[in-house]
């Protein structure tokens, strides 16, 4: 719960400073969550802080605008940046640390690494920007090992992305759990988002078409549709229809291992990308198979 009297959220922008902090709290036994954001925080991004907090003792949230995550034609230079006022909204929800470094503390001169991870990430929005999940696993790779944290948060709004930055800290020993946390939506049903800024009053009444899509595809299939393309195909023309330029993909996938689903016989989540737009806004829910018999 937001309280105003809370004391002012302390900042570091130093990998020694953040490491400092984190040892002297693990000295003293308490368990330490990491929440990493890109900032223009929303209640998305602060629901993943109360989350955490029901697991650990003391919160870090990291602020880090990736380069390496934008392609060149995305929207790297006008992503919303407002370190001030997200330094009074984490504090006034009682964030123990902020972590916001500056580009060349995160990629210092002669910084040569990709970590990049194989499989997960070749559909969906790994098909639409080449190069993304490289810049994400790369930034949180990093990030992990600086912080060290016992616990990370990711949300389920980017499903792909948490489904994939799972796997990497499994498949390279990074001492972090990773957790997921669900969706949270604005009251008209859309999924909030920092880029939900761009759109005008126009767009997001069309944008609004993804999660009634989305919904109308999951009833379907949860009441025992099986015809599963026939299905998607109706819902990318739903979403064109209703407003959207162009529709990256519009499916349905495992929900573990991001297979896509021909019969749904096990959890599955219907994932959804397109543009309104220059806005590039993606969603998806979950799919409960219908019990058999
Ligand atoms: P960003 O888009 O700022 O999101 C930070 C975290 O908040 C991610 O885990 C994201 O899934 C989660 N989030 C965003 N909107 C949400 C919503 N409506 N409900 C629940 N969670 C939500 O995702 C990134 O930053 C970056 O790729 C990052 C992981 C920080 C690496 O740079």
């Amino acid at each position: 719960m937001a309280d105003p009297t809370s004391p002012e959220t302390p900042v570091v922008r130093t990998v020694a400073d953040l490491r400092k902090t984190v040892k002297a709290w693990h000295e003293q036994g308490l368990r330490v969550g990491l929440v990493p954001t890109m900032g223009a925080l929303h209640h998305g991004h602060l629901s993943l802080v109360d989350l955490i907090r029901e697991r650990v003792d003391r919160v870090v949230v990291s602020i880090f605008v990736n380069p390496k995550q934008f392609g060149p034609n995305e929207d790297f230079d006008r992503y919303p940046r407002q370190e001030a006022a997200d330094c009074e909204k984490l504090s006034s929800i009682g964030t123990d640390l902020l972590y916001a470094p500056g580009v060349e503390e995160i990629y210092p001169a002669g910084f040569a690494t990709t970590v990049s991870v194989k499989g997960l990430t070749e559909g969906l929005c790994g098909a639409a920007r080449p190069g993304h999940f490289d810049g994400v696993t790369t930034v949180v790779s990093k990030l992990l090992l600086q912080c060290l944290a016992d616990v990370a948060i990711f949300g389920e709004k980017d499903y792909q992305q948490y489904a994939v930055l799972k796997h990497m800290a499994r498949d390279l020993d990074i001492p972090t759990e990773v957790i997921g946390a669900p969706i949270m939506r604005d009251p008209d049903g859309l999924a909030t988002s920092s880029r939900n800024v761009y759109l005008s009053e126009d767009e997001r009444q069309k944008a609004l078409t993804l999660p009634r899509t989305l919904t109308g595809i999951v009833k379907a299939l949860e009441a025992g549709r099986q015809d599963i393309r026939p299905l998607l195909d109706k819902g990318r023309e739903d979403l064109l229809k209703g407003g959207f330029d162009s529709v990256d993909y519009l499916e349905l996938r495992d929900a573990e291992t991001l297979e896509t689903v021909e019969t749904l016989t096990r959890p599955a989540r219907v994932l959804a990308a397109g543009y309104m737009g220059k806005t590039r806004l993606i969603d998806n829910m979950a799919v409960t198979p219908p019990s058999a018999g």
